[in-house]
């Protein structure tokens, strides 16, 4: 049981800090006459549309592989959110030189944020690479595919105002068969002054509430018990018929706009069996309508990743983030009150941005005592081209004392997420079982509904049945207990 506990701490410490999740795609048999091995970095939206990639290329005589050796197609769905992950992708592409060098008829295409960003410029760069796509062209990739198949190098990375493959049904590739992810919105307005986002992914456009309702339910006929609803900005998600449609008011569907509290609402209503989260909010834009549809609703989980990025009001404004230290401590309370303290609250944070004095570091730090974030995604800053802060401001933080203010805060966070899991133990979590632990065949895992990791025998308990836990010991990341009920 020690060995248990250790391993499973360690790892999720590990995981929790690199946050450099690779992805690829599974094994399909479906006859297809082609081979696809997509291999996804970046964030979850990347991971969706990955599962639109296969759908789309499904119907155009392709089956996933998760063997690179079996792919007449390579697909790498990029991320540019950091340098570090531009990198990991150019060492990639080399890898694949050797693999074309012994399959010349081999298709190597980068797709996503890295496509977006540096459009032909990656195909003059790297030399390998047959086809760039944008993310909001990959419907254009049978004929990007034929381009090359003709002795071409292809690219489209038009970024479209309307694009949300609202008809599009995912192939799920990750799939654990319990939990899957619904994109509802793609882009973002903000304007965050580090962020390449808005460049790769372009404006804001929201999904049609009936497809997203359509997408749930069937998940939920095909066994699913958990959606995550998908935005940069879910709070900003908004559907008006008027705008958007009038066939969709001829369709007699939804007739009045939809907002994100709306739309909360419709999803969990389809079963309360089917668990509901969603990511990211925004603390400037975060409703109390929200944060009371939460509290009406069992099946909506009381987890809200709301990210600061910083603690100090000056360091916020120049990050463009519209909210100050004092405002994001109310939106803390709000959600406090609302929902309890129970309810888990997570965060992202950037060390050493453009001028950071130490004092304001300090910000950070002091922040975080008041607010003891359950979890925390944490970066030193990494200048993106094309960036406000990029053409703005000077990054004149040393890497040296950005990775010391970055080691301070994963400490302290380090810290907070035992405490805070301290305090579930010794209490019973409703947990909906996702799979076998990573660590033991004899564990099952699920998460209880602040989405916390709980790990307890497996008896005869089956993968996508809810069960009650009584929790017994904890490590910084995951809590250890046993079915009660
Ligand atoms: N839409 C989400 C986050 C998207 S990117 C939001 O608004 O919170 C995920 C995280 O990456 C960001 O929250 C931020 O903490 C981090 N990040 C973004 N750009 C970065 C950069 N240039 N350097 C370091 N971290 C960055
Ligand atoms: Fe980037 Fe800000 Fe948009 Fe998030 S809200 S994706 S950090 S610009
Ligand atoms: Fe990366 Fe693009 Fe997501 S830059 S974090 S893959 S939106």
């Amino acid at each position: 049981m020690e060995n248990l506990i250790n391993d499973i701490g360690i790892l999720d410490q590990a995981e929790h800090e690199a946050c450099e999740t690779v992805h690829i795609s599974k094994d399909q048999h479906t006859g297809k006459s082609r081979k696809l091995y997509i291999e996804s970095y970046g964030c979850q939206m990347n991971f969706s549309d990955s599962e639109i990639v296969a759908s789309i290329l499904q119907e155009d005589g392709f089956d996933t592989t998760s063997d690179i050796y079996q792919a007449d197609v390579i697909f790498l769905n990029t991320c540019s959110i950091r340098e570090k992950a531009e990198q990991t992708v150019r060492h990639r592409l080399m890898h694949f030189n050797g693999l074309k060098r012994k399959k010349p008829e081999l298709l190597v295409g980068v797709l996503g944020c890295m496509a977006e960003r540096l459009k032909a410029k990656l195909l003059e760069e790297e030399r390998i690479v047959d086809l760039v796509a944008g993310p909001d062209a990959y419907r254009d990739l049978p004929k990007l595919i034929a381009q090359v198949d003709d002795g071409q190098k292809a690219i489209n990375t038009f970024l479209s105002r309307d694009e949300t493959y609202a008809d599009i049904s995912p192939v799920r590739l990750n799939s654990n068969g319990v939990t899957a992810f619904i994109s509802i919105m793609r882009g973002c307005d903000n304007m965050c002054s580090f962020c390449v986002v808005p460049f790769t992914r372009g404006r804001e456009r929201s999904r049609n509430p009936e497809s997203i309702l359509a997408e749930a339910n069937d998940l939920f006929k095909r066994g699913y018990r958990e959606v995550t609803l998908l935005g940069q900005n879910v709070d900003s998600y908004k559907w008006s018929p008027e705008e958007n449609s009038k066939l969709w008011i001829e369709k007699k569907g939804i007739d009045q706009v939809v907002n994100f509290a709306n739309l909360l609402e419709m999803v969990a209503l389809i079963h309360p069996d089917l668990r509901v989260r969603f990511s990211t909010s925004h603390p400037k834009d975060i409703t109390d309508e929200v944060l009371h549809t939460m509290a009406r609703h069992e099946n909506i989980c009381k987890y809200i990743h709301l990210p600061v990025q910083s603690g100090n009001t000056r360091i916020l404004e120049l990050m463009n983030r519209g909210y100050s230290r004092e405002w994001y401590l109310d939106k803390v309370l709000k959600i406090k009150t609302i929902l309890g303290d129970e309810c888990g609250i997570s965060s992202d944070m950037i060390t050493g941005f453009c001028s950071e004095t130490e004092d304001e570091h300090q910000d950070t730090l002091t922040l975080m005592d008041e607010v003891q974030y359950d979890f925390a995604y944490m970066f030193f800053y990494s200048e993106r081209p094309g960036t406000l802060a990029e053409k703005k401001l000077k990054d004149d933080i040393s890497l040296d004392t950005k990775k010391r203010r970055l080691d301070e805060i994963v400490s302290k966070q380090r810290s907070h997420s035992f405490l805070r899991n301290k305090l579930d133990v010794g209490k019973v979590h409703k947990v909906l079982i996702e799979g076998v632990s990573k660590r033991s065949e004899d564990y099952l895992q699920g998460r209880n509904t602040t989405n916390k990791v709980i790990v307890f025998p497996k008896e005869n308990f089956k993968i996508g049945q809810y069960v009650t836990v009584l929790v017994h010991e904890c490590t910084g990341g995951t809590l250890i207990g046993k079915v009660v009920g």
